[in-house]
């Protein structure tokens, strides 16, 4: 049977944070399916076409994943995709209350579901998209936060 896993996110825009988990559970399951998602509590700065063409060329060496956007619940979408594993990525312990939230309430919405947990690696833990859009916009340096072929595409937005 072929295993497939959802990496779902807001990917507001994508990093090499999330870089990482894509490439890693692409190690370990036959297909990644990338999913943009609406996180209703958060306003995006890049539209989801946007988002899904930069997480796209970020992946572009990586034949087992796919990159995907759906307006619903997460829940809901794996049922529609016949997928049974989510896998998401936790960078610290203040990540944990929440993502433990995020794993019980979509199990009670299909009880299907498991939620798999990828560890970061240290030297991208404090990383995450808000901050990447914060020090883009005031001219600050993101070389090291966002993969390289994108970076030109993501200044030139958060600068506008
Ligand atoms: N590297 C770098 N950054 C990371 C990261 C990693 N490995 N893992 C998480 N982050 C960042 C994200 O970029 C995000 O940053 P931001 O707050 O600056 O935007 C933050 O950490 C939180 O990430 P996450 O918990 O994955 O939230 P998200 O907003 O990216 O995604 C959804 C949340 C979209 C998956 C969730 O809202 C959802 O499932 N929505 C669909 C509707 C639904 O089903 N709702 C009910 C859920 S129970």
């Amino acid at each position: 049977m072929k295993r497939t896993v959802i990496y779902p996110g807001s990917f507001d825009p994508v990093t090499l944070g999330h870089l990482q988990v894509i490439r890693r559970a692409a190690r370990m399951f036959d297909k990644v399916i990338v999913a943009v998602l609406i996180n209703s509590s958060k306003t995006p700065t890049f539209t989801v076409s946007e988002r899904m063409e930069l997480l796209r060329d970020a992946t572009a060496d990586l034949e087992n994943v796919e990159i995907s956007g759906f307006e619903g619940l997460l829940a809901e979408y794996a049922r529609e995709r016949n997928v049974t594993a989510i896998v998401k990525g936790l960078r610290a312990v203040s990540d944990f209350e929440y993502e433990f939230q995020m794993a019980i309430a979509n199990k009670k919405l299909n009880p299907e579901l498991e939620t798999i947990f990828i560890t970061a690696d240290s030297d991208l833990m404090y990383l995450s998209s808000s901050m990447v859009r914060e020090i883009g916009s005031m001219g600050g340096d993101i070389s090291n936060f966002v993969p390289a072929c994108l970076h030109d595409r993501i200044v030139r937005k958060l600068r506008k």
